[in-house]
């Protein structure tokens, strides 16, 4: 076991992190405000081989393991959280479900541009009736032929808009639960497909979210991911890689809460000293110190799990149970140090807060975390 980041993996941090300061924090304030999708720094970090980090070279990818990835997202997710979860989806969610599970027509044809950054993709599993309860949904792949007829709606979609591609869960088959639910590739501009309004949401503002609506959109069956009715199990064997990256995006917004607390508090001062020579802030600064410390072991175990072939599902979703609430609470404090001008958009770390919720929500909530902690621990399908 090795605490310490070899050269290689404290190059990539400096790369990610200079990448992160030049281009994503200078203009990410207004970015929130307006809502803007980061398109241009998403083609950059393209280019700098992040939206594919952990995929062979030989489809596009950059051929790096999971720890890697997870010291570049934490950089990213400082910076723009918004950005960090577009990296996210598209690395986790997406290149690596089509990597472990695609045809080799497909990796040609979607992943080598998925991970290298020409194309941009999404995950949709949820649906209004079904978010927790992620097996029962509705939106139905009627087969015909060598093609399948797709009705439905999904939604809560991350980078559902920008994206060119989809990974579409749909029943194949009814009435025999989670054992019939199939998952599709679909392109943009496939007839009868569309995407709804960008929601307005409360955080990462940056990334857009927005509902798919398929009517009688025509798929080929060549555009079938895995086995008919193998896709529930995909979708949730992909989502505990997924959560590896939501918590890695948890821990960047509680570091740069951390961060921007320490700044503040050797630079303001009241009563006629620094705020940081209070016991009060001291104790503040500590308690986030020592839980981005532990939320990042957390992480770095399940992504060292993940590595090794080991089964990681419980340690990835104690990692992001873990990093999400820790994050949630930097950032309260954060803007608790920073008083009154924490609570204005300009000095940027109300954002924070507002990012933070996110994490403990989506690609499972903190409850279904617990939910599957709990079940590995006690055993059984309680
Ligand atoms: N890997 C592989 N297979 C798995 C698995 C995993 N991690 N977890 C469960 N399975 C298998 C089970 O073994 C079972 O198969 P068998 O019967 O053959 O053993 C089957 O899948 C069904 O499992 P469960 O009985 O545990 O299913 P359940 O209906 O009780 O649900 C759940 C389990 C944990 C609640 C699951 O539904 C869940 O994780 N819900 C949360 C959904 C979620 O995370 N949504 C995220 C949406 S995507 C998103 O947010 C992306 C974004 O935009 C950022």
């Amino acid at each position: 076991m090795n605490f310490i980041l070899s050269e290689t993996e404290k190059l990539l941090q400096k790369t990610a992190r200079e990448f992160a300061d030049n281009h994503l924090r200078p203009e990410v304030i207004e970015r929130d405000k307006n809502a803007e999708f980061p398109a241009e720094q998403i083609k950059m970090m393209g280019d700098l081989g992040f939206m594919g980090m952990m995929i062979s070279e030989k489809y596009g990818g950059s051929g790096m393991d999971t720890v890697s990835y997870c010291i570049a997202l934490e950089e990213i997710a400082k910076a723009d959280a918004s950005s960090a979860v577009i990296m996210s989806v598209n690395n986790s969610l997406v290149c690596q479900l089509i990597e472990k599970h695609g045809t080799e027509e497909q990796k040609q044809n979607f992943l080598s541009k998925l991970a290298s950054g020409k194309w941009l993709g999404a995950f949709s599993l949820s649906e209004p009736q079904s978010g927790s309860d992620a097996s029962n949904m509705r939106t139905f792949a009627k087969k015909e032929k060598d093609h399948y007829i797709i009705n439905g709606t999904k939604n809560w979609v991350t980078n559902g808009i920008s994206s060119d591609v989809v990974l579409v869960m749909c029943l194949t088959e009814k009435n025999v639960g989670y054992n019939g639910i199939t998952t599709f590739i679909i392109e943009k501009g496939t007839k009868g497909f569309s995407t709804g309004k960008k929601e307005d949401k409360l955080g990462i503002r940056g990334s857009d979210t927005c509902e798919l609506y398929f009517d009688n959109c025509k798929v080929s069956e060549k555009n079938r991911l895995g086995e008919e009715g193998n896709g529930f199990k995909i979708a949730l064997s992909t989502l505990d890689g997924g959560r590896i990256g939501i918590a890695t995006q948890a821990l960047g917004i509680a570091k740069e809460s951390l961060d921007r607390s320490v700044s503040y508090a050797n630079e303001r001062e009241q009563f006629g000293k620094k705020i940081g020579k209070f016991g009060a802030i001291k104790s503040k600064i500590s308690k986030m110190a020592i839980n981005i410390d532990a939320a990042r072991l957390l992480i770095y175990r399940a992504a060292k799990m993940k590595d090794l072939g080991l089964s990681f599902k419980k340690e990835a979703a104690m990692a992001k149970s873990f990093a999400s609430k820790i994050a949630m609470e930097a950032a309260t404090e954060c803007v608790q140090i920073f008083g009154g001008y924490g609570y204005v958009r300009e000095t940027g770390v109300e954002r924070l807060i507002r990012d933070a919720k996110i994490t403990q929500i989506y690609e499972g909530t903190s409850e279904i975390q617990e939910l599957v902690i709990a079940r590995e621990i006690l055993g059984g399908n309680i």
